[in-house]
């Protein structure tokens, strides 16, 4: 039986993902590429929406791929690649920009969210039609299935919409796509500010474990941790959010229950708990940094792998391509 499509796709935005990218995303793509024929994508067209210095652009991406190969992401079974080596993505995305409304890209709340921040007037026409390129990016593979997390679920919306239009106006030619949230049960929380998602705009670089952070750095970072007075090893996300977020971590780092935490670790102090959490986070995340590291040491070998990816992007891409230019009226070569 052939495997549903799945696509996915993340930008090349950090020189490093940090815990909550892991356990909240890339651990999942990791155990869905088995049942499904997925594509990741790493998203470079969509990161220059915003101001990249070149430099840091390509290091970023060849980085990001990098942590994803090292996390276990097979290139034999998925195809990981970068958006700009599928010419595609971009020539869909300006047939798509042709059948959505003005007002409908207008309400998009990312776009209005990172305009407000930037003001304005410094925004791109890019960071506008963004949502309309990842519909692109979404299309052209075909997929059922889209993990995404919660804050992309608009521009899921509008990708199924486009998608109903365009069949409806043109003739089936899309699948229509189905958001798959990911699930939440591993949300992480910035260590210094623990009733906060862990993020990569962190504060206090403290509150964020790097998956590139080395383990010394990342003892530090978990030691120093903000807890609170009471001295009990409890779960408690609304009293305790600091100790709960160093049982949640523990618990989806190891997949033991939080009981079973609480219980092993009963009648004993923080430090004990903050000692364990970093040895665990450790011997999983080290493992990762150095296989990173040795991808990232022979570039020649990750470039090829991406290509290899983007060979098979391609084949299914410019089969979707081909059937939307002929099904608008475009005359063929
Ligand atoms: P972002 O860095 O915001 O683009 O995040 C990429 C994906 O990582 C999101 O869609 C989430 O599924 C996941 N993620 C990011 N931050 C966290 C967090 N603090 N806890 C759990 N999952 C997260
Ligand atoms: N917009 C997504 C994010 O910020 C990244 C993305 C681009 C994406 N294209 C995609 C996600 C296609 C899923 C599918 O996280």
């Amino acid at each position: 039986m052939t495997k549903p499509n799945l696509l996915s796709g993340m930008q090349p935005s950090a020189s490093s993902l940090h815990l909550g990218n892991y356990l909240g995303a890339l651990t999942q793509w990791v155990a869905m590429q088995k049942d499904y024929n997925a594509y990741y994508v790493i998203v470079d067209l969509h990161a220059i929406t915003v101001p990249q210095d070149p430099k840091e652009l390509r290091e970023n991406t060849r980085r990001t791929a990098a942590q994803y190969l090292a996390a276990g992401l097979d290139p034999e079974q998925s195809a990981l690649f970068v958006q700009s080596h599928v010419p595609a993505h971009a020539q869909l995305a300006w047939v798509l920009n042709c059948i959505t409304g003005f007002g409908e890209a207008s309400r998009m709340t990312q776009f209005k969210d990172k305009s407000q921040k930037g003001g304005a007037d410094n925004s791109s026409v890019g960071l506008f039609t963004y949502p309309i390129l990842q519909a692109a990016d979404i299309l052209l593979y075909q997929p059922k299935s889209v993990p995404v997390g919660e804050d992309q679920r608009q521009h899921l919306e509008l990708t199924r919409d486009l998608a109903m239009r365009f069949n409806s106006r043109f003739g089936d030619t899309f699948t229509i796509p189905q958001a798959q949230i990911l699930k939440e049960t591993a949300k992480i929380y910035d260590l210094q500010v623990p009733t906060a998602k862990m993020s990569k705009s962190a504060a206090d670089p403290k509150g964020l474990i790097n998956l590139m952070d080395e383990p010394a750095v990342i003892t530090k970072k978990i030691k120093s941790a903000v807890t609170d007075t009471d001295g009990e090893i409890r779960f408690d996300q609304a009293n305790k959010p600091g100790v709960s977020n160093l049982l949640g971590i523990y618990s989806a780092i190891t997949g033991k229950s939080v009981a079973e935490i609480e219980a092993s670790l009963s009648g004993q102090g923080y430090g004990s708990l903050k000692s364990e959490v970093a040895e665990a986070v450790i011997a999983t995340l080290d493992p990762i940094r150095v296989r990173a590291l040795e991808l990232l040491e022979d570039k020649g070998e990750l470039d090829s792998l991406l290509a290899k990816g983007a060979k098979k992007a391609n084949e299914q891409a410019e089969a979707t391509l081909a059937l939307v230019y002929d099904r608008l009226g475009f005359v063929r070569p």
